[in-house]
């Protein structure tokens, strides 16, 4: 029975795609492809040699959902469809609220009404306050401080409320901390739309030279050397702890996991570790702190490892190493060599 996978063309969401194939699952995707494109199925399909059902479409479009769970029997839903701008949701909090929290809403809907009772929601270590102790548990208080935070910890709620509710579901929540890196094979990773707002793919770009060098926001954390520390995860290893997800929700219950390494590293630890698996120098300027950013962020990965029987493998130069490879494959990115949907007017 196959598992319907919402915003499967994205960063994480094709990544997972494809262990899900490789692991013998059928997969539909639903994606409106607001932030992908059509490659993105072609890239999956061709590291998988296996084939793939594509909806291109939108959670809001409730007819079309129930289509979409007429035709196939739907054993599980892994969701990561939803904005997912920290800055863009400042800027634009109703769009934000009404399309991620509505989404999710009509996907409840639809799944109850066909009995499909399974789902594995792409939450984010976003939620925890910022005033916790590293590291962090998934017991740690919870306080999102920007709008896309707050639509990740309101949609936990509310799968909560349904659970508690409807205790015949399963839901496992996994809070990721930050995925970087790309498929092993180089020939599929991240590839935000415009300037990226995230380190990795910045300083991927800085190094292919579409990018003149990096803007560092702050250096006068209280932090080994002043900048900021998270706790990056190779996004193979963030793909597979779905599959583990998968497992854990044959059982009933409302499960919570960080899937994070435990590991913090700085920004100039990602910049060394960077520069030498491209061998030459990044150049970067210090500048003020970035609104919303907390001093330090890692996971405690305990839980996980104990109950979904899974752990990161990848350290940070396989990290560094793959995403390299991906940028130098995919030089201009999508948006000079790939029709966006919206490019075809
Ligand atoms: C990492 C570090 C920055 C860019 C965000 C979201 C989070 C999740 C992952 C969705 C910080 C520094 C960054 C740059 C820099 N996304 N930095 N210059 O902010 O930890 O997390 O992405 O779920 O929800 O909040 O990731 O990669 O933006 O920043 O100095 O150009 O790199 O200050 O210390 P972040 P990031």
């Amino acid at each position: 029975m196959p598992i319907l996978v919402t915003g499967g063309t994205g960063y994480i969401g094709s990544h997972t795609c494809v262990e899900l194939l490789e692991n013998g699952h059928d997969v539909v995707v639903l994606d409106n492809l607001s932030n992908s494109s059509l490659d993105v199925l072609n890239r999956i399909r061709s590291l998988t040699n296996k084939d793939i059902t594509f909806y291109e479409g939108d959670l809001l479009d409730r007819d079309q959902l129930e289509a979409i769970f007429n035709a196939h029997q739907i054993d599980a839903v892994i969701h990561f469809a939803g904005l997912k701008s920290v800055g863009e949701s400042v800027q634009d909090p109703n769009r934000y609220y009404s399309i991620n929290l509505n989404s999710t809403l009509n996907l409840l809907q639809v799944m109850d009404q066909f009995h499909v009772r399974k789902m594995i929601f792409s939450s984010s270590a976003t939620v925890y306050s910022e005033d916790n102790p590293m590291p962090l548990s998934e017991s740690a208080s919870l306080q999102a401080i920007n709008p896309y935070g707050r639509t990740k910890l309101i949609i936990e709620q509310m799968l909560k409320d349904h659970y508690q509710a409807n205790p015949a579901w399963s839901f496992v929540i996994l809070r990721y901390f930050n995925p970087i890196g790309a498929h092993l094979s180089g020939e599929m990773g991240e590839d935000p739309r415009g300037r990226p707002n995230n380190l990795m793919p910045y300083i991927t770009q800085v190094a292919i030279g579409k990018l003149p060098e990096l803007n560092i926001f702050g250096n006068d954390y209280p932090t080994p050397d002043g900048t900021g520390v998270r706790d990056y995860i190779h996004v193979v290893d963030l793909a597979k702890g779905h599959l583990q997800a998968l497992e854990k929700a044959k059982e009933t219950g409302f499960f919570t996991y960080n899937l994070g390494t435990g590991k913090g590293y700085s920004v100039f630890d990602v910049i060394e570790a960077f520069e030498k698996v491209c061998g030459q120098k990044i150049p970067y300027r210090i500048l003020n702190r970035r609104q919303g950013d907390v001093p330090a962020c890692w996971a405690n990965p305990e839980k996980a490892k104990k109950e979904l029987y899974w752990e990161a493998k990848f350290g940070l130069d396989e990290m560094c190493r793959d995403s390299w490879l991906w940028q130098m494959r995919n030089p201009n990115g999508y948006e000079k060599t790939h029709t966006f949907v919206s490019d075809k007017g």
